[in-house]
């Protein structure tokens, strides 16, 4: 097949790498992609929004499918413009896209499909906003309803947080549109995961589970990021719980979505949280509850996650795209994954760029992968830093530990000036260990 990848970090490198795994090999082009896909991918220069220019491209080359990674682009419209032109997408329409670049929507969609999330209410207006904080308690969570980077949440522990939360958003202006509204959000006490499913419209594979650290510093403390590392699976996500999460929260949104005429193809990932026994109960008297919906693969969840999955990746994604999902046989390995991010100093803030990497070819020598999430090469063919996440080093292993072990023996074969890491990836996976 020739396949197009759209996006340019550790998440499209992941996929460009995981269908170059394939055992039928493909013909496989990153739009623009990074260091990491030059070489397994042929690299194109055009911006993962630049939806004219991938559609004339596409236009052009006429690949077989295209697989789109960030969801700018999904929430542009990159896929309906494709879908104009024949050429299949891997990735939802933009009304379905909606799922991630609305919170309001989101939750108008969980309302009518029954499905378990926080307390929520929508507001234009601070005054009113502040008005309403008393009914919700401590914590409390104001979110931006638009695409923020991440950025657009503030878990607020006292009440002038949450009054700052909101006239950062709906006075200041410092989310432009996006903080237009605000949603007022019950806090949900538990340990966090993500599911990505995979959905024609039809049917739906949930792949492995698995837990992303937001928080930039060990112990879960710092600023939120992007994420600094993942694994999987998630223990915290226990078998039984499977169905449920299938049959009660991505099954019907998707089939919501449907009956307000859009079909929702490629991956919904619910970021979940889980109650534990004894914990407080979230209003909807759920133990597993919708945090957040996003309309694609996580990153870094995508580097932990790909490398588990077996069989033919690109049939999987093209079936997905063209709605034959259920000809495809989805097949998960026993092994467990853990993925460290290393980062520029200064990330989640301001950092530097262009730093030299230095170790790639040591660490290629390791069992495991590399993946590049903010990375490019100089005309000397010197790879540079180009992000605030830089690289993700994936590890493999029988046991998580194994797997742990492995990630951290790539992390200290590559090194760049500035660059740091958590030391601590997995840990809620080995606390349960102990305790057991
Ligand atoms: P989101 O962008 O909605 O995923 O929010 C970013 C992070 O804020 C999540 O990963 C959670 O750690 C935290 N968060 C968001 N909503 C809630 C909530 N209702 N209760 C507790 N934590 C939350
Ligand atoms: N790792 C969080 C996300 O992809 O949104």
């Amino acid at each position: 097949m020739k396949i197009l990848v759209v996006g340019s970090g550790g998440r499209e490198h992941a996929i460009a790498w995981r269908l170059a795994n394939d055992e039928t090999k493909h013909e496989i082009y990153c739009a623009p992609g990074n260091a990491g896909t030059d070489g397994i991918a042929v690299n194109v220069p055009i911006g993962a929004e630049d939806i004219a220019g991938i559609a004339k491209w596409a236009r052009e080359n006429n690949p077989n499918l295209v697989v789109v990674g960030p969801e700018a682009p999904l929430v542009k419209g990159l896929v309906d413009e494709l879908a104009s032109l024949g050429i299949p997408a891997f990735g939802p329409v933009a009304a379905g896209a909606k799922m991630e670049g609305s919170k309001r929507f989101a939750k108008e969609i969980m309302a009518a499909a029954n499905v378990p999330t926080g307390m929520a209410e929508v507001y234009d207006d601070a005054a009113k906003a502040k008005a309403a904080l008393d009914k919700f308690g401590l914590p409390v969570v104001i979110k931006a309803d638009g695409l923020a980077a991440g950025k657009g949440v503030v878990v607020a522990e006292t009440k002038e947080q949450a009054e700052t939360a909101i006239d950062d958003m709906l006075v200041a202006n410092k989310f432009g549109p996006a903080g237009a509204e605000v949603l007022i959000e019950e806090f949900l006490d538990g340990e966090e995961c993500s599911i990505l499913a995979m959905t024609d419209g039809e049917t739906v594979v949930l792949l492995p589970s698995s837990q992303d650290h937001k928080r930039v510093f060990d112990g879960d403390k710092g600023p939120n990021t992007g994420g600094m590392g993942a694994y999987s699976p998630a223990p915290v996500v226990e078998d039984a719980m499977l169905p449920y999460i299938k049959d009660r929260i991505v099954r019907p949104v998707v089939e919501e979505l449907k009956k307000r005429g859009v079909t929702y193809r490629g991956i919904l990932y619910a970021g979940l949280m889980v109650t534990p026994e004894g914990g407080k109960m979230a209003k909807s008297g759920s133990r597993i509850n919708v945090v957040e919906f996003n309309a694609r693969f996580g990153d870094p969840e995508t580097e932990t996650v790909l490398p588990r999955l077996g069989g033919d990746f690109a049939t999987a994604l093209l079936n997905t795209a063209t709605g034959r999902l259920k000809e495809s046989d989805i097949v998960v390995k026993s092994e467990c994954a853990a993925t460290v991010i290393i980062a520029s100093a200064g990330y989640p803030g301001s950092y530097e760029k262009g730093k030299k990497i230095t170790g790639l070819e040591k660490a290629a020598a390791l069992p495991g992968i590399v993946f590049h999430c903010g990375t490019k090469k100089n005309d000397a063919g010197e790879t540079l830093t180009s992000g605030g996440r830089v690289l993700s080093a994936t590890g493999l292993g029988t046991t998580m530990r194994e797997a742990v072990d492995n990630a951290y023996a790539l992390v200290a074969a590559v090194d760049f000036e500035g660059a740091f890491h958590r030391k601590d990836i997995a840990h809620r996976a080995f606390d349960r260990e102990t305790k057991r």
